[in-house]
């Protein structure tokens, strides 16, 4: 079972011209990219790989974003809620959690030869280098991915669309923002009156905390750590929830959605966003020497053990 490498890639679609946003989306082709091995040159001499890797890099996220926006209805989601909110899965630690996650990529990962817990210090390091005093925000960098345990067979095995991917509304209309937006033609929502004016069954300002967002390891995170009783601040509990919300926080699209408390949330998300793309280093972090510092955030923020 595969999680995500969070490896951006940097390219413009062709088709919609504009960037496209592919952090979590890249391990899904690039399987392809391990068993696909190019002559480093072609006939000339010149350098082909690149290219070709690139080209079917881009067709597989293309694949994925189809299948996503075919399936994430206003109706699975409101199934996926109903069913997580059980939090009857488990019942672990933080710490453990990031552990669980941890063996699963490194097992699987293409992309990443450094297990998932080196990005999500590495992630946590390097903001808490330039913001030392914001212990809270540490600690949501070292969660923020923890979600993605919807991958495994204990947590549902969630397919991939339904686990990573940039997130959008459900129950409005569908932003052109979104990457590859024609693929919502064939979401059956894009059938119904009631799901199709810019603010569907919201109203303007309404909040983002009443908007029902695709489901993915993003909410379910945030619904852990709520449903536990975290005293982690709104900021933290929000980069959570929207960290992979990207037609909002990267293009701008469904502001009108927005309250007052989320424009002030939405400033620290874009901070750590910096972070959760471009901490991956080489550098690795001893994991046992920090490893103190963040159980120590654990404590003060969550309680010893957690339902999931
Ligand atoms: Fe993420
Ligand atoms: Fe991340």
């Amino acid at each position: 079972m595969a999680i995500q490498a969070e490896q951006p890639v940097h390219g413009s679609q062709v088709e919609e011209k504009k960037n496209v946003h592919t952090e979590e989306t890249s391990e899904l082709v690039s399987a392809k990219d391990r068993t696909f091995k190019a002559p480093e040159s072609n006939a000339f001499g010149q350098s082909f790989r690149d290219y070709d890797i690139e080209s079917e890099r881009q067709k597989g996220v293309e694949e994925f974003y189809k299948l996503q926006h075919i399936n994430q209805t206003y109706g699975f989601v409101k199934k996926m809620r109903e069913h997580y909110k059980k939090l009857d899965k488990a019942e672990m630690s933080i710490w453990e959690c990031c552990e669980l996650l941890n063996e699963v990529v490194d097992d699987s990962d293409p992309d990443l030869d450094e297990p998932q817990i080196q990005h999500l210090l590495q992630t946590a390091e390097a903001i808490r280098k330039d913001y030392p005093n914001e212990d809270w925000l540490h600690l949501t960098a070292l969660i923020h991915d923890l979600g993605k345990i919807l991958h495994l067979p204990q947590f549902g095995e969630l397919p991939q669309w339904a686990v990573v991917g940039d997130t959008f509304p459900v129950g409005c209309a569908f932003d052109e923002k979104n990457v590859h937006h024609k693929y919502f033609k064939e979401n059956p929502d894009s059938k119904n009156p009631a799901y199709n004016t810019k603010e569907g069954v919201y109203s303007k300002g309404c909040g983002l905390d009443n908007v029902l967002m695709s489901w993915g390891h993003d909410d379910y995170m945030y619904m852990v750590a709520k449903e536990n009783g975290t005293t982690l601040p709104s900021p933290g509990l929000f980069i959570i929830r929207y960290h992979s919300f990207y037609p909002l926080h990267k293009e701008g699209a469904y502001t009108h959605l927005m309250s007052e408390e989320d424009f002030e949330n939405l400033k620290w998300l874009h901070i750590f966003n910096k972070y959760d793309l471009y901490s991956k280093s080489k550098v690795l972090v001893d994991v046992e020497k920090v490893k103190p510092y963040y159980q120590s955030l654990i404590d003060k923020y969550f309680p010893a053990k957690l339902k999931w």
